[in-house]
């Protein structure tokens, strides 16, 4: 039997290592996710150029060029539509978007946050892990909610702080975690193994009790 595979949008604004780690791991025949579409609010983004040279569908739309938030919106809306798109990741998409968008997407829209939410919600994370002295930081890949950072938490993965640390060190460690997560975060959610039962999640899938620093397991 072949694998009906979910049809998934990922909404870059940059760099684009996120998707890129998706993309790889869409790749896989018995991966639970097909990545459609690439769509990015800044044209100059170089994960939108990555992800074209991998014949991946890519689509700029430039918030800059939009009136109002909703005009945006609309035509990010449209696009994800004529993409036929069923479920939506962000990976560093740097706007924030109206309720109403993020309600039409209710359970169908995950993100990912460099840090064990809900602590250090918001940007210039690893600055602030660094300032409250923190030892252990971490990823979390999550439902997407009108607030900022919040949402029923789908998987996270635990990041030791060391001494000497700065925050460039600290990223690039939590960065690596990050692009090992997403991908299990995403087929647990394509899959149906991860669902959302109001603002918890539900995972159906035994923890492995050899990587405790992973919940859940990858
Ligand atoms: C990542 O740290 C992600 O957690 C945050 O923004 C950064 C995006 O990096 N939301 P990249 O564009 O995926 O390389």
């Amino acid at each position: 039997m072949t694998l009906k595979k979910v049809r998934t949008a990922i909404l870059i604004s940059g760099r684009g290592s996120n998707m890129q780690a998706l993309v790889k791991a869409a790749r896989a025949a018995d991966y639970p996710a097909e990545i459609v579409l690439v769509a990015s609010n800044r044209p100059e983004a170089p994960g939108l150029a990555w992800a074209e040279a991998q014949g991946i569908k890519t689509v700029a739309i430039d918030h800059k060029n939009h009136a109002t938030r909703d005009a945006f919106e609309a035509s990010l809306q449209h696009t994800l539509e004529a993409a036929g798109t069923e479920l939506v990741a962000l990976a560093g998409f740097m706007r924030l978007m109206t309720s109403v968008f993020v309600e039409r997407w209710r359970d169908r829209m995950i993100n990912i946050h460099p840090s064990l939410l809900p602590s250090f919600k918001g940007l210039h994370t690893h600055e602030r892990v660094l300032a409250a002295g923190a030892r252990i930081t971490g990823c979390t890949v999550h439902f997407v909610r009108p607030e900022m950072d919040e949402g029923p938490i789908i998987a996270q993965a635990a990041v030791p702080v060391l001494s000497g640390d700065t925050e460039a060190t600290l990223a690039a460690r939590v960065l690596a975690a990050e692009h090992a997560l997403y991908p299990a975060a995403l087929s647990l959610v394509a899959s149906k193994r991860a669902r959302c039962d109001g603002e918890k999640v539900i995972i159906s899938q035994d923890l492995n009790p050899a990587a405790p620093l992973y919940s859940p397991s990858l």
